[in-house]
């Protein structure tokens, strides 16, 4: 349980308060660059700033304050110039770093210009996403995410806006037990419904929330399974502050699945899913697979706001979004299987003294040589995901895309048949280097 007040201190980000600023020192990604290709700006919602990303004619993008500061139009319908954008009202031109350039009708000798500057910020492009930055600077570099540089991938990007502040997003990632209810007994409930009876849920035997040096990893033993699973041995990390990672690793394929939680004000949270898969080295991606991060759209309700509870995501939304547009923590009653919550609540903590104290916090990387975040992948995963497919006799990766592509979010990438595809090809052509 926490006081009104530290609820408030922990959930709140915009301009002003303790978590706006430790969220300010992290890049948090915005769009995906290949959206960009097709228009010149796009609303951007973050860290309770209204702001407008856009390209100029030389390819280079920025992030400034939405509206003009002239009387207050706003630069989504602005004009891409050389440098910068105009305002579509008057033609006031500002650059990236949010600084005026011209005011066309004011007089030549007007030195007005000088005096007038809106926010803007640093925008840069890694992995195919494209990052700002809304902190003190020098800037730190974009996180070096283990395999999001990787050359030869297929990149994708879901992307819903969830109306409830993002630290109950992020508490559900360190509540292990939570799939043994919602993505299990939950889901069978629901597929009674539809006439499809069948038992997948086992029960949680033991669960564990490390501290490591990018944040925590989560283990658990379930039924039927021991400590030598990859489940607990090897665990999944919540890379901090915000990011989630539940990936897999095989001969067939790596397959990295982020989950990056973007606080867009203290009540909606841009969810992204981003995945990387990697195959293995003699599997050629299919040209128009490859080099792009292909965008989706990701639903979670039918046309008459129900959620759709045979899909994991929309499962999990129901439940943050259930609990209020900010958790009144006050009222809650923590148990035994809740400590992760606390581990994380308690990493919040005391990064925010440390940013207090005028140190960098943790996952701010400075170096010019950028480290990689070598960050824990499991072979095989035995909870979270449900195992019908694995009687097809396909190899793990596959069967993972299978479920990725059905009862994940990735249910609404259209490219999932294909993609899976690809893979399940290869393996006919190679069964032999796989295991
Ligand atoms: S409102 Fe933007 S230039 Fe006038
Ligand atoms: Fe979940």
């Amino acid at each position: 349980m926490l006081t009104q007040e530290e609820n408030e201190r922990l959930t709140r980000v915009g301009p002003g308060t303790p978590m706006g600023a430790l969220m300010r020192r992290y890049w948090q990604p915005v769009a995906a660059a290949s959206e960009m290709s097709e228009r010149w700006t796009k609303s951007v919602r973050l860290l309770g700033e209204s702001l407008v990303l856009f390209k100029d004619r030389s390819g280079r993008f920025g992030l400034i304050e939405e509206a003009c500061p002239h009387r207050r139009a706003s630069f989504l319908y602005g004009i891409p110039q050389a440098d910068g954008i105009r305002c579509p009202y008057h033609g006031w031109q500002f650059d990236g770093t949010g600084k005026c350039l011209d005011q066309p009708n004011e007089p030549a000798d007007s030195t007005f210009k000088d005096r007038v500057k809106i926010a803007g910020y640093p925008v840069e492009e890694r992995g195919g996403l494209l990052w700002a930055y809304m902190g003190p600077l020098p800037a730190p570099n974009v996180p070096p995410l283990a395999g999001i540089d990787s050359p030869h991938a297929i990149r994708l990007l879901g992307s819903a806006v969830i109306p409830c502040n993002w630290l109950q997003i992020m508490e559900n990632s360190v509540d292990a037990v939570h799939t043994e209810w919602l993505h299990g007994h939950l889901f069978e409930f629901v597929l009674e419904h539809k006439n499809f009876k069948t038992k997948f849920t086992r029960k949680h035997l033991k669960t564990a929330f490390d501290e490591f040096p990018y944040g925590i990893i989560k283990r658990r033993v379930i039924e039927g399974h021991t400590e030598e699973g990859d489940d607990w041995k090897i665990g999944h990390p919540v890379v901090f502050p915000t990011t989630l990672l539940v990936g897999n690793a095989s001969e067939e394929a790596c397959h990295m699945r982020y989950q990056f939680r973007v606080p867009m004000d203290d009540t909606h949270t841009l969810h992204l899913w981003y995945h990387v898969i990697v195959p293995p080295a003699e599997l050629t991606i299919p040209a128009h697979l490859a080099g792009t991060v292909h965008t989706y759209d990701v639903p979670y309700t039918d046309e008459r706001g129900g959620y759709f509870l045979d899909s994991i995501h929309a499962q999990d939304i129901m439940a943050w979004i259930t609990q209020g547009p900010i958790a009144d923590r006050s009222l809650e009653a923590l148990g035994s299987t809740d400590r992760g919550v606390t581990v994380y609540r308690n990493m919040l903590r005391r990064e925010l003294k440390r940013i207090e104290n005028g140190e960098d916090p943790m996952n701010v990387f400075r170096g010019a040589e950028p480290e990689t975040m070598e960050l824990p992948l499991e072979f095989e995963r035995t909870q979270g995901d449900l195992s019908p497919d694995g009687a097809r006799g396909e190899g793990f990766a596959i069967t993972n895309l299978r479920a990725m592509f059905s009862r994940h979010e990735g249910r609404f990438c259209p490219l999932g048949p294909e993609i899976v595809d690809v893979f399940v090809q290869h393996r006919q052509r190679e069964p032999a280097g796989v295991a």
